[in-house]
């Protein structure tokens, strides 16, 4: 059927369609009620009514001009975000696939595949334009329509201007950084990352924090104590931001970290100190979070680490008695390893760290599921129980101090002061501690 192959790759027929519901306006497409027409039925109605082509076209050649100046400029010259950043916190943005002129802009489009010369309205770029959140926000639904429109109209007019031509060694468009980075500063990643790193860990705050549970303290300290938004991490993240818990200038300067460390008073104690697990799950998001909007990441080498590792916080506790007051004050790390016939299992199942309090000879702390990523284990820990049985204890102390110093530092074996076998139900709950005695060293 050549004929109408040739006719769909050729016959971007120009035609004015009865419709009341194309509102461009005159004075930019020159030609009012414009259409591009590509499919058969509509070239069939095309073909019956050729007298109203308007033969004359000059005003075809201004008119994507005309639209280019008016609404495609604008955009690349403008300030503020486009609406590509609702979805991407950085690495992409609409003006990165403007140019200053119309020919460099068509040509490196259609070079890039992303302006459909046969079906201009399937162009790629539009697509990109309507992707749009389940909820997108008034302002920036407003800001995407007009860009949608100012595409759909530009591109309409210029496949059929035929002073702009396709040039297939057109310079590249769009981001130039790699699939990685973008993909990283996307807001659901950025969403799901705050979730493993930040509100996993909350919980252990929401005693005072969250408010469904902290009616005392809102009446002694005020509505600030509660930034725990319930069950809706967007909205906590979006709090902290904007009330400045997490502070994206100076990441460890952030209340997040300040408050819960003491290194500022906090109404309710030392909560965490700098360096262990929790602290390092808070930095690792706010670093990164930093990074992201201020679009530091260029290569993907800079992306942060994958972590093999996933963890819950969970309502089991665990208490040693009879530590050497020596070690007062130093943080300390339990590891928990599962009996295996063979000995034991070689990634730990869960753990936990707090410093010890020396005066009375002990550590107590409840317990953080953790598994490989992907694990079976990962997805049965969710129920926030560990299995009865014999687990080993592996214990750590910071001796030296080197997490104050370097927080990403990590207990190792020269921190090793002993282990324990222990047999247990693991119950949950405050009142049902499961307390060993520290071993002799
Ligand atoms: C509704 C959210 C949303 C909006 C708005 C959005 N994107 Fe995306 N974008 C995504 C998602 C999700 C992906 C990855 C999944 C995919 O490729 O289908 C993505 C992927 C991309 C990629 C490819 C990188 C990759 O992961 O393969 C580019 C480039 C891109 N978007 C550019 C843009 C531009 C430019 C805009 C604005 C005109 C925009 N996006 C608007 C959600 C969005
Ligand atoms: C026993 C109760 C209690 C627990 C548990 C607790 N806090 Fe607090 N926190 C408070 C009180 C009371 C205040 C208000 C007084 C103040 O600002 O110090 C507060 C204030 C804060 C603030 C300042 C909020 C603002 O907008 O002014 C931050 C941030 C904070 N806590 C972080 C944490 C983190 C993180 C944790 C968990 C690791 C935690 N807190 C656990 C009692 C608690």
């Amino acid at each position: 059927m050549p004929t109408k192959v040739q006719c769909l790759l050729t016959c971007l027929v120009l035609t004015s369609v009865a419709c009341g519901r194309d509102d461009s306006p005159s004075s930019e497409t020159g030609e009012k009620h414009q259409r591009i027409i590509t499919t058969e039925t509509e070239t069939e109605a095309v073909e019956q009514q050729p007298k109203h082509r308007t033969i004359d076209s000059t005003p075809d050649l201004n008119a994507s001009l005309a639209i280019f100046e008016k609404r495609i400029l604008p955009i690349f010259r403008s300030a503020k975000p486009s609406s590509c950043s609702e979805c991407h916190l950085s690495g992409v943005d609409l003006k990165e696939y403007i140019r200053p002129t119309q020919q460099q802009t068509f040509s490196s489009l259609v070079s890039a595949g992303l302006i459909d010369l046969q079906k201009p309205d399937d162009s790629k770029i539009l697509q990109l334009i309507s992707r749009r959140p389940e909820q997108p926000s008034l302002v920036t639904e407003e800001v995407r329509k007009e860009e949608y429109e100012a595409f759909r109209r530009w591109i309409r007019a210029a496949v059929v201007n035929p002073n702009l031509v396709a040039d297939d060694n057109a310079e590249s468009i769009g981001s130039e950084l790699p699939i990685e980075v973008i993909r990283h500063s996307r807001r659901d990643r950025v969403l799901s990352s705050f979730v493993e790193n930040v509100w996993t860990e909350v919980t252990r705050c929401a005693a005072c924090h969250s408010p469904d549970r902290n009616q005392k303290q809102v009446k002694e300290h005020g509505e600030q104590v509660s930034w725990i938004k319930l069950r809706d991490p967007q909205a906590t993240l979006d709090y902290m931001l904007e009330t400045d818990l997490i502070d994206t200038d100076e990441a460890e300067k952030s209340l997040l970290l300040m408050k819960p460390t003491m290194q500022v008073e906090h109404g309710g104690g030392q909560k965490m100190v700098v360096g262990d697990r929790t602290y390092k799950q808070f930095r690792r998001f706010i670093d990164d979070y930093a990074a992201v909007v201020e679009g530091k990441y260029a290569e993907v080498e800079e992306l942060p680490k994958p972590i093999r590792e996933v963890s819950v916080v969970t309502d089991i506790w665990l208490k040693f008695k009879g530590i050497p007051a020596k070690y007062d004050k130093m943080l300390l790390q339990v590891d928990l390893y599962r009996k295996t016939d063979s000995g034991s299992a070689e990634y730990r199942v869960a753990t936990s760290d707090r410093p010890v309090f020396g005066k009375g000879n002990l550590w107590q702390h409840s317990l953080s599921l953790t598994a490989p990523r992907g694990s079976k284990w990962a997805e049965e820990m969710r129920s926030k129980q560990l299995p009865p049985g014999i687990y080993l204890l592996k214990m750590y102390v910071d001796h030296t101090g080197k997490l104050q110093n370097d927080f990403t530092a990590k207990l190792g074996q020269d921190d090793f002061i002993g282990q324990v076998k222990v047999e247990s139900l693991w119950p949950v709950g405050y009142g049902r501690m499961t307390v060993v005695k520290f071993p002799a060293e």
